[in-house]
């Protein structure tokens, strides 16, 4: 029974500490002009460095370190999110879904946003963290 307990919880603590089944809000979507535009700084993969940063700073309190997402958040390293486009991305992270918890970060300046997409797209399943070079975000 012992041996039963000690194994039980490490797994427990690992479902928890990652929302593997996380399945989109299939409402909360994109309009096709927003998923259809591109990441303006699509050919500078250097500047997701900074959006690793401000990902650090805004993000992790719910998506965890590697956006592996914690409690409600999305597992950002999922097919389902990953598979969509830097449009839809950067559309959501703009608008936010905050009937299910994701608030908007229009706040945050546009580039910067983009930014953000550009460190989502270094997120690699089963990461516990994630290096990139350092760098700072653009002014604007
Ligand atoms: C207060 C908690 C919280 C914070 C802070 C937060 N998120 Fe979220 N995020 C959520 C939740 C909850 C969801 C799932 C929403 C849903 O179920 O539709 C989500 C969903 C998302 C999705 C969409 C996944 C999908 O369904 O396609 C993206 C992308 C995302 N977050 C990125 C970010 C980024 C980038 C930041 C920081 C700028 C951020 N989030 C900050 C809670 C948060």
């Amino acid at each position: 029974m012992k041996w039963a307990v000690l194994t039980f919880f490490p797994a427990a603590a690992l479902l928890l500490a990652q929302n593997v089944n996380y399945q989109p809000d299939t409402k909360w979507r994109a309009p096709e002009e927003a998923a259809a535009r591109k990441n303006p700084l699509a050919d500078k993969p250097e500047l997701a460095a900074g959006g690793r940063k401000l990902f650090k700073r805004n993000c992790v309190e719910c998506h965890g370190d590697s956006g592996q997402g914690l409690k409600k958040a999305a597992d950002l390293q999922l097919p389902v999110v990953q598979d969509q486009s830097d449009g839809a991305l950067h559309w959501k992270i703009t608008n936010g879904n905050p009937d299910r918890g994701m608030p908007s970060f229009s706040g945050i300046p546009e580039l910067q946003r983009w930014q953000i997409v550009l460190y989502l797209r270094t997120l690699k399943p089963g990461a516990t963290e994630n290096k990139s070079p350092a760098g700072e975000p653009p002014s604007r």
